[in-house]
């Protein structure tokens, strides 16, 4: 294992009727609160009045920002900033998923920086305080209720970058209760399953020799996902399945699967962002078509990692055949699985074609000369994984 140290402030609170915590853990902070939300499913479901309801109470004054949009956006985050300039803003409340949350995060930096937020992101200037924030999710999957990651889409400039300045931009709470998730649509159920999955296998292909608790909590929690993601599918109210995807998410990108790692590999992602950056598609429905094909990729660089992994998760009989074989028959039955869930397999099926492959590939750097530490990729392998996924 490497040296670490692990710390991690967010405070979660998990479970059935947990909203009613909020009034209590806004107590520290002062009265005008920011309400950030995203496109309206939160007033569809009836959780903005639940929660407009809670700050009234509290005697908070309330402003809000809403319409954050899936893979939010810089010109969100300066509208958000703009409003905390103006209103003297002193507590940010995101209610929805991750792409609230992480826009919430991005004006709360921005909030405390007298430049352009879009500095910080690219890490021209180093943040120096924030705004206290906190979250109640609606969505299992990023995991950016307990961890201090936010993704920010420059359209101008054709970028999606993640970025985070600790300690500042952990969550100062934040509320999570299946019940919420219940009205999830089906897609973005499924992507949610896919993030979670992803970010578990990003973290597994690491580079530690000895991280045998990590390896098997990684596979576990692959194992969970898989068990409850049909149930969540088939049954959106089933409670259980619910609370497991949701407790999944979180604990998929919180910190804990990378204690003693170099926390993984992580080109996936920065591909899945290249191509969500120039054609704003779902970040999970990106994730299932390149995922599988990195992996075949990169699957002689460690044949004896994805055997394991296949016989572990996907219950691949090794049965006298070479890691090699077993690790393939592995990264299959992982394609097959998304595909029984309904998650995309080829860029096609976005009408994406190979005319910007790259650019993307380009993108995919974020300003390197390679991107992944299990087996760093240059452009023209990124080309070469893209070039899979049509
Ligand atoms: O906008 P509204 O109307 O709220 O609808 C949303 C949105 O259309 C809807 N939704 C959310 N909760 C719902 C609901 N609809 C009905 N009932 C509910 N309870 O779902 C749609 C997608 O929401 P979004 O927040 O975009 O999804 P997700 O949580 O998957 O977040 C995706 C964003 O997070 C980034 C992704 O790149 C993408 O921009 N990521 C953030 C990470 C992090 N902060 O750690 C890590 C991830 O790897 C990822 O990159
Ligand atoms: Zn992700």
């Amino acid at each position: 294992m490497e040296n670490f140290v692990f710390h991690n402030p967010t405070r979660l609170i998990f479970g059935r009727g947990q909203l009613s915590r909020l009034r209590d853990e806004l107590e520290p902070y002062g009265k005008r609160v920011l309400l950030v939300y995203g496109g309206g499913s939160i007033k569809r479901t009836g959780l903005y009045d639940e929660v407009m309801a809670i700050l009234r109470e509290a005697g908070r004054t309330v402003f809000e920002l809403p319409g954050v949009e899936p893979n939010p956006r810089l010109t969100t985050v300066h509208r958000g900033v703009e409003i905390c300039r103006r209103e003297q803003i002193d507590f940010i409340l995101a209610v929805g998923g991750g792409s609230v949350l992480d826009c919430a995060k991005a004006i709360a930096v921005g909030a405390r920086y007298d430049g352009d937020m879009w500095d910080i992101v690219t890490r021209k200037a180093e943040a120096t305080g924030a705004l206290p924030f906190g979250a109640v999710l609606t969505l299992a999957a990023t995991g950016s209720e307990m961890n201090p990651t936010s993704v920010i889409t420059n359209w101008e400039t054709q970028q999606k970058l993640g970025w985070s300045a600790r300690p500042y931009t952990f969550p100062a709470f934040s509320i999570l209760d299946p019940v919420y998730t219940f009205t999830v649509p089906r897609d973005h159920t499924v992507y949610g399953i896919v993030d979670m999955m992803s970010h578990a296998l990003e973290q597994y292909f690491h580079a530690a020799d000895n991280a045998p608790l990590i390896d098997r909590w990684i596979e576990d929690l692959l194992r969970t996902v898989m068990e409850a993601a049909p149930k969540a599918v088939a049954n959106p109210e089933d409670y259980e399945a619910r609370e497991t995807l949701l407790f999944c998410g979180t604990m998929a990108l919180n910190g804990v699967l990378s204690m003693g790692t170099d926390g993984g590999d992580w080109a996936t992602h920065a591909i899945e962002h290249a191509i969500s950056a120039v054609y704003d598609i779902p970040h999970g429905g990106g994730l299932a078509i390149v995922q599988p094909n990195w992996m075949k990729y990169c699957l002689e660089t460690d044949p004896a990692r994805f055997a394991r992994l296949a016989v572990r998760v996907f219950d691949v009989a090794p049965a006298g055949r070479t890691d090699r074989e077993v690790g393939l028959e592995g990264i299959e039955r992982l394609r097959q699985f998304w595909s029984s869930l309904g998650a995309p397999a080829r860029l096609a099926d976005y009408g994406i074609g190979d005319d910007q492959i790259d650019r993307m590939a380009v993108l995919a750097m974020k300003g390197g000369t390679t991107v992944g530490r299990f087996r760093p990729l240059t452009p023209e392998d990124v080309a070469a994984i893209l070039r899979m996924s049509l």
